[in-house]
């Protein structure tokens, strides 16, 4: 059992819990931060109870940039790990005809990101130790009509990801991205996934377990993505924007 701790920005993320699960499983102690701290109670009741672990609930917003350094200076004791989950997907019919919906995707899925992981960057490259896992997606890596938006958002925050890895490799912290596909979550809920292409959160959690202790610097919850995503990147323009994708 170690006594290290695993930060989870936007514990209340389906994929986030699962993967939380899966750290305290292997002993860690878990910092659940999110803006809804009663549900984050629960979670942290079945956590101690179940994996024997300890836990912390602290309020966290993406949006409200100006709190973060503090938030992260206040946070006893410091993590090993963080698990960055927070995110938005917007509705894009909607979005496209609003700045301020514009704002508040771009905001939460990439501002958001870059202002807290530049506090706690920081700290690491100091310490010389930890692991910081991003979760982007693969709408980041074509613009597709469908969510164009909330792609741009996650393409920022992939580049901002691969940058930060490239900053501190010396500094012997690893920095994973998380391209996850189609992930049933309540993100999701409504939406018409194939079965093929769609992991469980349970899943997803072991993925970024294991790719974590592999330290890898990017993963797709199903592998399949991978080769998807190879296509869709390489479809000559011409093609592509004839697709309804
Ligand atoms: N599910 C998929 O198929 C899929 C695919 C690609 C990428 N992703 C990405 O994977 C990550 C996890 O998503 P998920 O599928 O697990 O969805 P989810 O269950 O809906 O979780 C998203 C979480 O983000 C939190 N959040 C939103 N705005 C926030 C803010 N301003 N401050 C703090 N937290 C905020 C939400 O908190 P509240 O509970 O307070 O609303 C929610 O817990 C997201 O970044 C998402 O974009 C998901």
């Amino acid at each position: 059992m170690t006594q290290e701790w695993i930060l989870v920005l936007g514990a209340g993320s389906d994929m986030a819990r699962a993967a939380a699960r899966r750290f305290a499983r292997a002993g860690y102690n878990i910092q659940q931060a999110s803006r809804n701290t009663e549900e984050l109670d629960i979670e942290a009741r079945h956590l101690q109870l179940k994996y024997g672990v300890q836990t912390q609930t602290l309020p966290f917003d993406a949006l409200e940039f100006d709190s973060h350094a503090a938030f992260y200076a206040e946070l006893e004791p410091k993590p090993i790990g963080i698990l960055l989950a927070f995110g938005a997907l917007g509705e894009q019919a909607r979005d496209q005809k609003d700045v301020s919906w514009i704002r508040k995707i771009i905001d939460t899925n990439y501002t958001g990101a870059a202002s807290i992981l530049e506090v706690i960057a920081a700290d690491f490259e100091r310490r010389k130790r930890g692991f910081i896992v991003g979760t982007s997606s693969v709408a980041g890596d074509r613009g597709r009509q469908s969510n164009y938006i909330y792609g741009s958002a996650k393409a920022g925050l992939s580049t901002y990801l691969a940058g930060l890895r490239h900053r501190l490799h010396g500094s012997g912290v690893n920095v994973l991205t998380v391209k996850p596909g189609f992930v049933a979550t309540k993100m999701t809920t409504g939406l018409d996934l194939p079965d093929k292409l769609t992991a469980g959160p349970q899943e997803a959690g072991e993925r970024i377990y294991r790719a974590v202790q592999k330290e890898k610097h990017l993963v797709y919850i199903r592998p399949i993505w991978r080769w998807i995503m190879l296509i869709i990147i390489h479809m000559p323009e011409f093609i592509f924007k004839r697709t309804k994708l």
